[in-house]
């Protein structure tokens, strides 16, 4: 069974459990600071097993992306070694929120299993929650019976707390799971060793293909267990997985969801799969690799130098240094696999079929870049293996290497090696252990627990239409982090304060009570769907009624801004082509900043015209058509723009401004007119194919024009002239007359100087010599040697000049006097620069030292004097 008939027929079989297919969420979730990535497939569904939110239908099912290679699930070292861990995976789940429970769960399971997929009920084993008496949970017994129905008792087994209770985190929704198990080994191999006494064993051929969890207790922030009032459901199965027993083979990456990728590495680097172990680990890193960074790509998270960047980073520099030092690549190549991965999941994936060009050339830029610090890399380690006095290098030199130029520590222990040196480990963790150290004490930050005042989790946004409004505090806590000092987060019943988000910035504002008394809301933030207010201070009595007040300046210009973005993007996709994707936005209440998908530099003319297309629908005075809480197909229908990286709910809100139709959770002014004018005010690069720019609106603008006037008021003055730019023209022209009658003043001299000097000429041991300060330029020294040294075949001149508070000396010698009497100009310098506190050199016969000491000019003449 092809993957995508495995992937489909998962899908199918829970639409027809009455379950909503959902696409999978982006990689990386906006609203979830626990999170760097998705990790599993109920990640994308928090909110509805905190309570925070309701789904539109309690049956969801998909296949969601996701990445393991950060926080508390981390697989990222292991990938290459097995044949069954990944970085980038797909998990297939099922979910019930508040709807059916184990029974089904089970029963579908079994169903899908044996009977839509044909599985062979023989190889499969289930385990089954064993209980904890910490916890004071019991076997699950109901499991158990559940199961009985299905399989011999035998092959179901009890596992502990560690493999059999899922925990989503520290605290919040879990219960127990069972999972199941396949034996795919051979009978021979089953024979000898039985099945059961493999499980969980890292059997390569004996692994967890599902795990169904029962989410059925609450953990407390004490650590105890409380009862959940509905019950849920959450699945994942490992899609690759999965296809490995549908395909019969005995490895993920003999699936057809990497073998295509495989070909392509062994066709491009001339290496066969499956002849040596080394060249097998480092085609699986690459085949494995490849997938993760181009769906993160796809999913707005480019590589870069923090947080999640520097992760997707990371990985892809895993590749490149096992095609580096195992497949003897020295060029990039990983970017040309993209073009089979999007052939072979485009269809399930649409983001990599329409991002190609953008992931590779991201993807070829990043290798380029590395291949670069790889080799000097190389350069540096050799100098540092050239000077070593033992056989071992330290820790301090190979952590240098690592964290300065980015240059892998196995790496470098493998090259050590290979000389016959040693690395000092232990050193290098050391010091490895002192940087973390102190990144974390800088990001260092402790959240207290909430305080609920009132049980009302849902809350509501009113902030579309209202900037005031009176609320009430349902619960509260405090952060405290070394960058901000002890701040309180707010939630409220209902809210008229805009949370970061898509782009734009939190609300600012204040509440006050019923005394006068304010308290500043300084920041506005969603967590799992929750909206949190920052204050410095709490408000005197939390129980009491508050208006609460949005600083209705800062969202209006905030305002201007984010419309004019919708305006800007529209204009970018007519003038440059409907290949630009957004690829990040930032508004402000004083700029906007817009990252968008584009090969090239944009000209003058279409910056203007990006600027004439916006103007105009400004100056159309065109008003805001807003459709709230509509499905996400309909807002597709009518033209809407759905950006990929974006996770979007049941229903959207949809934001028109003319032919402008954006997917928006944002604020808007009501008519463009109010944006008053636009202006770019940047544009450049942020990464390959990745253009930004920076644009400012309404009274941002007017504070921009005022600050241009006053400018070109001051100029116009400076210039006593009414006409400026003929006033420039004519200034550039007197400035490059006189410059010309200046160089030509300077040759006149020269010549003058030439005649003078050739008087003061000496012999001393029968070569004419003259050592002497004087007032020309480098060049103007350079030529008068050259043009004396036409004259005489016996000349040694060391000329000194001081400019702009620095010392130069040229020397120039004969090429006559360098071959009979082995005189050399660069030497000499060399060594006359002590006296200018500086150093230099050239060739035999003309050779300069710069320095920094002047007064010293008289001391190298002399020395030149004695020396000859
Ligand atoms: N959430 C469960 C897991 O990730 C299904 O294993």
């Amino acid at each position: 069974m092809k993957s995508q008939e495995v992937r489909s027929k998962f899908l199918s079989f829970f639409k027809e459990k009455k379950h909503s297919i959902v696409p999978s969420a982006p990689l990386v979730l906006k609203d979830d600071p626990s999170l760097m990535f998705v990790n599993s497939g109920m990640a994308p569904f928090k909110e509805y097993f905190l309570g925070n939110a309701e789904p539109k239908n309690s049956r969801i099912a998909d296949s969601q992306k996701c990445l393991r290679v950060s926080g508390k699930h981390n697989d990222l070292e292991e990938v290459g070694y097995d044949t069954y861990h990944h970085t980038l995976f797909e998990m297939l789940g099922n979910w019930s929120f508040g709807d059916y429970f184990k029974k089904e769960a089970i029963a579908w399971s079994w169903e899908l299993l044996t009977e839509v997929y044909g599985i062979d009920k023989d190889i499969l084993y289930v385990t089954v929650f064993e209980g904890d008496k910490n916890d004071g949970t019991t076997m699950d017994q109901e499991a158990f019976d559940l199961w009985k129905q299905f399989f011999p008792e035998d092959r179901i087994l009890m596992g502990n707390k560690k493999d059999n209770f899922w925990e989503m985190g520290e605290q919040g929704p879990c219960g127990p799971c069972s999972e199941i198990h396949v034996d795919i080994r051979s009978a021979e191999e089953k024979a000898k060793v039985d099945g059961k006494t493999l499980i969980n064993m890292d059997h390569p051929q004996v692994v967890e293909i599902w795990n169904l969890v029962f989410m059925q207790y609450n953990r407390k922030a004490s650590g105890a267990l409380e009862p959940l009032p509905n019950k849920h459901i959450d699945t994942g199965m490992g899609f690759e997985r999965l296809c490995m027993v549908l395909q019969d083979v005995k490895s993920n990456y003999d699936t057809d969801v990497f073998t295509p990728i495989i070909r392509e590495i062994e066709t491009i680097t001339d290496k066969e799969y499956g002849k040596d172990e080394k060249i097998d680990v480092a085609i699986r890193v690459i085949s494995d690799h490849v997938r993760a960074v181009a769906f993160s790509i796809a999913d707005g998270q480019l590589p870069s130098n923090t947080g999640a960047g520097y992760v997707i980073r990371r990985i892809l520099r895993r590749a490149i240094r096992y095609s580096f030092t195992f497949l003897d690549q020295k060029d990039p190549f990983i970017y040309r696999l993209v073009d089979v991965l999007s052939t072979k999941m485009g269809e399930a994936f649409p983001e990599l079929k329409v991002q190609k060009q953008l992931i590779e050339n991201v993807i070829k830029e990043e290798e380029a870049s590395f291949l670069r610090t790889l080799e000097q890399g190389l350069v540096l380690l050799d100098g540092i293996v050239k000077s070593v006095s033992n056989d071992t290098v330290s820790g301090e030199k190979a952590f240098e290497l690592y964290d300065t130029y980015g240059f892998p520590i196995d790496l470098t222990a493998l090259i050590l090696s290979e000389q016959g040196l040693k690395l000092d480990e232990k050193g290098f963790k050391e010091q490895l252990e002192k940087q973390k150290m102190r990144s974390r004490a800088a990001s260092e930050m402790s959240t207290d627990d909430w305080t609920i005042l009132i049980d009302d989790a849902v809350q509501e946004f009113i902030g579309y239409d209202a900037l005031e409004a009176k609320v009430k505090i349902t619960r509260y806590r405090k952060v405290s982090s070394k960058k901000d000092g002890d701040m309180y987060q707010l939630v409220f019943n209902l809210t008229p304060f805009y949370a970061e988000g898509g782009g734009q910035v939190g609300d600012k504002g204040y509440l006050e009570d019923g005394n006068g008394n304010i308290t500043y809301i300084l920041d506005t933030k969603k967590e799992n769907n929750v909206v949190m207010h920052f204050a410095k201070d709490l408000p005197e009595n939390l129980n009491e009624t508050f208006m609460a007040s949005v600083d209705s300046k800062q969202r209006y210009r905030t305002e201007c801004n984010h419309t004019a973005t919708h305006l800007m993007h529209q204009a970018l996709r007519e003038i440059l082509g409907s290949h630009v994707e957004q690829k990040g936005s930032a508004v402000h209440s004083k700029y906007l900043r817009f990252d968008f998908s584009h090969f090239s530099k944009l000209t003058p003319e279409e910056i203007r015209d990006v600027e004439i297309f916006v103007n105009a629908r400004i100056a159309g005075k065109l008003p805001l058509q807003e459709k709230r809480n509509i499905p996400m197909d309909q807002a597709l229908e009518e033209g809407a723009i759905a950006l990929f990286g974006e996770k979007y709910g049941d229903t959207v809100r949809m934001v028109r401004f003319g032919q402008s139709i954006e997917l928006c959770g944002g604020t808007h002014v009501k008519n463009t007119g109010d944006i008053w004018f636009f202006k770019i005010v940047s544009e450049g690069a942020v990464a390959a194919g990745i253009r930004r720019i920076e644009a400012i609106t309404n009274d941002a603008l007017k504070d921009y024009f005022v600050d241009i006037n006053k400018t070109f008021v001051e100029m116009k003055s400076l210039l006593n002239n009414n006409e400026p730019v003929k006033a420039i023209q004519n200034l550039q022209e007197e400035n490059s007359s006189l410059k010309k009658q200046v160089e030509a003043l300077l040759k006149d001299k020269a010549k003058n100087l030439k005649g003078d000097l050739k008087n003061e000429l000496s012999d001393i041991n029968g070569i004419q010599f003259l050592a002497k300060k004087i007032d020309l330029d480098a060049g103007g020294i350079k030529d008068l040697c050259f043009e004396l040294g036409s004259q005489f075949d016996n000349l040694f001149l060391l000329f000194g000049a001081e400019n702009e508070g620095k010392a130069l000396l040229s020397c120039y010698v004969s090429k006559g006097l360098v071959e009979s009497k082995g005189l050399n100009a660069g030497q000499i310098v060399r060594e006359l620069g002590k006296h200018i506190q500086g150093g230099g050199g050239g060739q035999p016969f003309f050779a300069t030292a710069g320095g920094k000491n002047p007064g010293g000019i008289e001391a190298a003449l002399e020395a030149a004097k004695s020396y000859l």
